[in-house]
């Protein structure tokens, strides 16, 4: 193993990244997937390929065509009938794994759960009849706002039972984004709970809730678990409001037949930020998405039966739904699922978990190991973590040094990385090594997994050599990919396959291939930011800061941030008569954060007398950019007024508020 140093923080540097990081041998001799022809046979026959992993889940009635492919429209699994619940649940419920624990959960109070298959299979069908006595049928769609607890993934297992979509809410987005969410999903039965733990803090997630719901007339049903008791104060509505243990008591036990679903039903809506203003539902149907995302958890996380894997993501994202429950749970596996953070109490939470549990497989971000190397290694080293044995991130581009960290001091030197690479809409992971068989390199995703087809392309489609940059896209439909956004098919064609034709579809990441085909994320190329692994779009950013009265326009960059990636640099100008002090800057911050959420709270507050834009009235991201980052500022000839800059630039390091 090469021990090069090298320049980070710019792609030439991380392509000369010259160490690798080959399978361990032992790794590779028990690894679920050995050999290299898996790929080639992918590539010869990828409908044959996805169909011969689709025959290992439990379908209702086989299909008769793989896929359907009339750009941008796919179909998977035609003709097929499956029920989700019945793969995730069912299956492993009365067999072997009756007793294995399929859900270990720990509250951040330290409090535990844990549910084996058949209990959970318990919990799940009296979910599901809870929710049909509401009136809740085929098709109908339920919002989900829970904080990480045993009923979150419960209820959405009742929900797949019954074929009525879940649409999970974060638990850290305020009312007015839960409201939006509610109301163009059109769900009439909301589910949350009195309150959630976040630092020994409460989350009043109920009384959010009741705001929300001013805003959102249509739903008719609360039902609301009880997490922190009288704690939270909470008012109950009678007639539209009740407690899930009573409701769930009130069912009994005699089960819920799992209603068989086409495989193009629709399992979920997932809403997440792009480049307008308002949110997109991501749609995932059912049987293309559950043989995508349990083929990758067996052969990425190379998922044993003996495994217990820790997938630290909160479930209101992607990755919890993909990789906390549907695909660790339809492999039968055991799932650590924790709810409280990484530093509370002490900062060695995670390694107290991981030893306590004996964890072997651990998932989670670049921004949390960027964390974990700030606190100093002495906290992973106060623990016994040799249960480990395969480590993941997901999220957010990895720098090596972080990968470097992570490989040595919470992996021992032993465990193979992946460092994985996907999105909302992807639903599954797309680039990542294969742990048993994929040498790695630090900070690269590596290769596609089989079946998956990226490219690197310029600006008029065309692929660009090995070696330079450009958009990743991906030129082959593949099981688990998003059918559409909720109730805008044409947004969703204009955005993701409105680029390069109607069959290539348009991440909207810049990458470069290396010489051997490694793929190196370099981050978003639109209009969307990612802080701390959270997909955040700067249009929604600006709506929340121009909806304060004191703003008349703003705008919203990506800046550099050591811990998060990326961190939010805003700059506002201010209607006639507000004044612009430091408790201004401190109240913007605070108004964002309450209008979508504190993940939302911007860095940096700069107020400006004009926002520099060119001719068209664009504003010119790229020149704000220079001078949040203290950079020389570029080319200006397309400024209506270039002296507009002079006056930003006096700002900078005046009037604004830092983190
Ligand atoms: O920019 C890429 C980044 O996260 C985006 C997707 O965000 P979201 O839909 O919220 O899903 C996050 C979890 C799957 C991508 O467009 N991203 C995700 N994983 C990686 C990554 N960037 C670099 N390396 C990764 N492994």
């Amino acid at each position: 193993m090469a021990t090069t140093t090298i320049v980070t923080g710019s792609i030439e540097g991380l392509l000369q990244e010259e160490r690798r990081y080959p399978p361990p041998p032992a790794f590779a001799a028990a690894a679920n997937v050995r050999d290299p022809e898996v790929y080639e046979r992918a590539r010869r026959d990828p409908e044959g390929f996805w169909a011969e992993a689709a025959r290992e889940l439990t379908w209702e009635r086989p299909w008769d065509r793989v896929m359907d492919w009339t750009p941008p429209t796919v179909k998977w699994f035609v003709g097929g009938q499956i029920n989700a619940s019945v793969n995730c649940v069912d299956r492993h419920a009365h067999g072997e794994r009756r007793t294995k624990p399929a859900i270990v959960w720990e509250g951040e109070p330290g409090d535990e759960r844990v549910l084996t298959y058949e209990e959970l299979h318990r919990e799940v069908n009296r979910a599901a009849l809870m929710l049909k006595a509401l009136g809740v049928q085929k098709g109908d769609r339920v919002t989900i706002y829970l904080p990480m607890v045993p009923e979150l993934p419960i209820a959405m297992l009742a929900c797949a039972r019954i074929g009525a979509p879940h649409t999970v809410v974060f638990g850290g987005f305020a009312p007015e984004a839960l409201a939006g969410r509610i109301n163009d999903s059109g769900a009439k039965v909301l589910i949350t709970a009195d309150g959630g733990y976040r630092r020994g803090q409460i989350v009043p997630l109920k009384q959010n809730a009741d705001r929300a719901l001013a805003a959102a007339p249509g739903v008719e049903h609360v039902v609301v678990v009880e997490r922190v008791g009288a704690a939270a104060g909470i008012a109950m509505e009678p007639g539209r409001d009740r407690w899930w243990h009573e409701a769930m008591a009130a069912v009994g036990d005699g089960g819920c037949p799992p209603e068989p679903v086409d495989a193009e039903h629709p399992l979920y809506i997932l809403y997440t930020s792009g480049t307008t203003g308002k949110p997109k539902g991501l749609l995932h149907t059912t049987g293309g998405y559950l043989l995508g995302t349990s083929l990758t958890a067996k052969w990425v996380f190379d998922l044993k039966e003996d495994d217990i894997y820790w997938c630290t993501a909160d479930i209101g994202w992607v990755t919890g739904h993909s990789y906390i429950v549907y695909g660790p749970l339809a492999n039968g596996a055991t799932a650590v699922m924790f709810e409280g953070t990484p530093d509370y109490p002490d900062k060695d939470r995670f390694w107290d978990i991981v030893e306590r549990r004996r964890v072997t497989v651990f998932y989670t971000a670049p921004t949390a190991i960027r964390g974990f190397m700030g606190w100093g290694a002495e906290h992973p080293a106060k623990h016994d973590l040799s249960s480990l044995r395969l480590l993941g991130t997901v999220g957010e581009p990895i720098n090596p040094e972080a990968w470097v960290w992570y490989h040595e001091h919470i992996g021992g030197g032993r465990c193979p990385i992946v460092d994985t690479w996907w999105q909302t809409e992807t639903g599954m992971i797309m680039i990542s090594p294969l742990p048993g068989m994929t040498v790695t390199k630090p900070g690269s995703a590596t290769v596609p997994f089989p079946g998956v087809e990226p490219d690197v392309v310029d600006g008029q489609g065309n692929s660009v050599p090995l070696g330079q940059g450009g958009n990743l896209v991906l030129r082959r439909p593949w099981p688990a990919m998003a059918r559409t956004i909720w109730g805008d098919p044409d947004r969703y064609a204009a955005q993701y396959f409105g680029s390069y034709g109607p069959a290539v579809y348009v991440t909207g990441d810049g990458a470069r291939r290396d010489e051997e085909g490694y793929f190196w994320l370099m981050g978003r190329v639109d209009d969307v930011l990612n802080v701390a692994g959270h997909r955040l779009g700067t249009m929604e950013l600006e709506s929340a800061l121009v909806s304060h009265p004191a703003v008349a326009e703003a705008a919203v960059i990506g800046i550099g941030h050591e811990l998060k990636g990326q961190g939010i640099a805003a700059f506002a100008r201010l209607r006639v008569g507000a004044e612009a002090t430091d408790a201004l800057a401190e109240e913007l911050r605070r108004h964002v954060a309450e209008k979508i959420g504190p993940i939302a709270r911007p860095d940096r507050v700069y107020f400006v007398a004009e926002l520099p834009k060119t001719r068209s009235a664009k504003i010119m991201r790229r020149l704000l950019r220079d001078i949040a980052e203290g950079r020389v500022v570029g080319d200006t000839t397309t400024l209506t007024d270039p002296g507009v800059l002079a006056e930003i630039k006096a700002s900078y390091g005046g009037a604004e508020a830092v983190e």
